[in-house]
């Protein structure tokens, strides 16, 4: 079961209104999207995304109580322009985009998303899509894999387990998430081995889910689009997991003259958030608003 993270504080910061709507970019299990609900009746609606057919499948058990006021559409943040017209959504009073990857996806997916499991490496959100994890780390050259694991992984050794990487597959193809941990554990110096948090796979793990699913890409893309979609007076939140999500909307919104920030400082989770629920350890949340012209 997965918990949604910093609830009360993106519920507070989105302050939805009786009748409003607003959008769920990323509405995984529903459980941000069923709060929002709770808040909006009797009529207010929610247009939930999701890139995961297997989330939107949760999201539906989740929010099936609201009926007709909750829409879910299999599709892309970054096209969520399209979608929102499609779907004649509109007035948009907030959206919100909680990044990453849900428990679920990473306990139960078999989609190789955890360092901690032995699965194949696939790592897509979307199983439409093309690219996959198994086809960057055995076909992508040297210079292409440090490129990734130095850009979307800041790994420090991201040229020796680039290097680690091809010589590996002078053997046999990798196949699983094993495969690789085996592979950047015989990269690594022991000391690297050794530490704990974060472990020694972790980083070249996050460079390859970034660039299977064009995260960062996605994300300014969303966060462009958002702005277009939602009305004057409403507002863009987002969560993010690790530095380079937060960077992106950091700066989308600092740079983006129609937006005002409303969080100076990125909200964190409380200690006892943390304690009950680990995967909040590295949340951050920030929210502008669209300014009334
Ligand atoms: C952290 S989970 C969201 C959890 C949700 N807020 C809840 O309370 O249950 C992130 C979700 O974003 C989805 N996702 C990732 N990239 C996406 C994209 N580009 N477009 C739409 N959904 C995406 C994932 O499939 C995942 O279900």
């Amino acid at each position: 079961m997965h918990l949604p993270v910093l609830q009360k504080e993106v519920v507070e910061l989105l302050n939805p209104q009786k009748n409003a709507n607003f959008i769920d970019c990323t509405v995984g299990e529903g459980g941000h999207a069923k709060a929002l609900l709770e808040m909006t009746g009797p009529q207010g609606k929610l247009l939930g995304l999701d890139w995961d057919p297997a989330a939107l499948k949760k999201a539906e058990i989740t929010l099936r109580p609201y009926g007709k006021r909750v829409r879910l559409v299999h599709g892309n943040y970054a096209e969520l322009e399209e979608i929102a017209k499609a779907e004649y959504f509109s007035p948009v009073h907030g959206v919100l985009f909680d990044l990453g990857l849900s428990s679920n996806q990473l306990e139960e997916s078999e989609r190789g998303f955890s360092f901690k499991r032995t699965e194949p490496l696939d790592m897509r959100f979307n199983p439409e899509n093309p690219m996959t994890a198994s086809k960057i780390v055995n076909y992508w050259n040297r210079r292409e894999l440090e490129g990734i694991l130095k850009e979307y992984g800041e790994e420090r050794f991201a040229r020796r387990i680039a290097e680690a990487i091809l010589i590996s597959r002078g053997g046999k193809r990798l196949e699983t998430t094993a495969d690789l941990v085996r592979v950047i554990e015989g990269a690594v110096p022991g000391w690297y081995r050794r530490i704990r948090t974060p472990h020694f796979a972790q980083r070249t793990f996050q460079a390859l889910r970034i660039a299977v699913n064009g995260e960062l890409d996605n994300l300014l893309e969303g966060l462009s689009q958002a702005t277009r979609v939602v009305s004057p007076g409403g507002r863009i939140a987002v969560i993010s997991f690790h530095s380079l999500e937060d960077r992106v909307a950091k700066r989308f919104f600092r740079d983006t003259d129609s937006l005002s920030i409303q969080t100076k400082k990125p909200i964190t989770p409380k200690e006892q958030e943390v304690r009950s629920n680990p995967r909040a350890r590295s949340a951050k949340l920030r929210a502008a608003e669209k300014q009334t012209i």
